[in-house]
């Protein structure tokens, strides 16, 4: 499968989480029935939480078999999970509280361990568990769902980070000096890349510049790294993040 993206404007953010949320449904029933279960990548951030939202919805929960999901996490900040800027915490309170995934299939990352090393190994040694990888072999997600930041991040996988030439790890503790909450855990592109399907959320008309660059490939930025190896993906925005890209299939 190719991995050139396919983007897929929205008119609005309400759309864009009605469009989110039904790609998450009919990824679910897919690897449901091919698989047996779905494993699923949460993004943090604030965009995705109107699709979690949507799709705690009876009318989109009630069609994904929640016994049969795995829940993981693409980046965590360096706090508590009750914490406001937790990524689990906003995860949890919009979606993961609200259906019935069993809590032991919902794996999120100890962003506020001590020691980020550690738990970013930790966090490898569960994924690799839950996907019965060995040594060597990449866990693949069902479905990633990605942000983008203004400078073109995606997860926590920023600009000049050595991490994003990491090729052996699947998880990493990161510093972020200009982030507002500097220490981070993250996945690592090997992973991304090697998911059947990854999907950024974006919204809003301060993207517009990072999308138009990042789709146009005007500068190696992070998030134009994700590029599935033999996985589909797709960016799903609304019109204002879209702005100044010369395409459009408009929902
Ligand atoms: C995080 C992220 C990050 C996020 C982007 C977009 O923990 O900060 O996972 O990569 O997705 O910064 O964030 P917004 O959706 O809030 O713009």
């Amino acid at each position: 499968m190719a991995s050139d993206p396919n983007l897929i404007v929205c008119a609005d953010p309400d759309a864009l989480a009605e469009t989110a949320a039904q790609l998450i449904v009919d990824a679910a029933t897919e690897a449901v029935t091919e698989r047996g279960r779905f494993m699923m990548c949460l993004a943090g951030g604030e965009t995705p939480r109107a699709t979690y939202a949507r799709l705690a919805l009876a009318a989109y929960s009630e069609r994904v078999r929640w016994d049969r999901t795995w829940v993981f996490f693409g980046d965590e900040r360096a706090v508590p999970p009750d914490h406001p800027e937790s990524n689990y915490r906003m995860a949890y309170e919009t979606l993961l509280s609200r259906v019935p995934v069993p809590p032991e299939q919902i794996f999120r990352m100890h962003g506020e361990h001590a020691d980020s090393d550690s738990a970013a190994a930790a966090y490898a040694v569960a994924l690799a568990e839950a996907f019965g990888t060995r040594r060597g072999e990449l866990p693949r997600f069902d479905a990633v769902l990605l942000g983008l930041g203004v400078d073109g991040h995606t997860a926590s996988l920023f600009p000049g980070s050595p991490v994003l030439r990491e090729v052996f790890r699947t998880v990493a503790a990161v510093h972020v000096a200009a982030a507002q909450i500097p220490q981070r855990l993250t996945l690592t592109f090997p992973v991304l890349n090697a998911a059947a399907r990854v999907v950024f959320l974006v919204a809003g008309a301060e993207k517009a510049k990072i999308v138009r660059a990042v789709l146009s490939e005007q500068a190696l930025l992070p998030a134009a790294l994700v590029r599935p190896t033999d996985g589909e993906l797709v960016w799903l925005t609304d019109r204002a993040a879209a702005g100044l890209h010369p395409v459009g299939e408009v929902r």
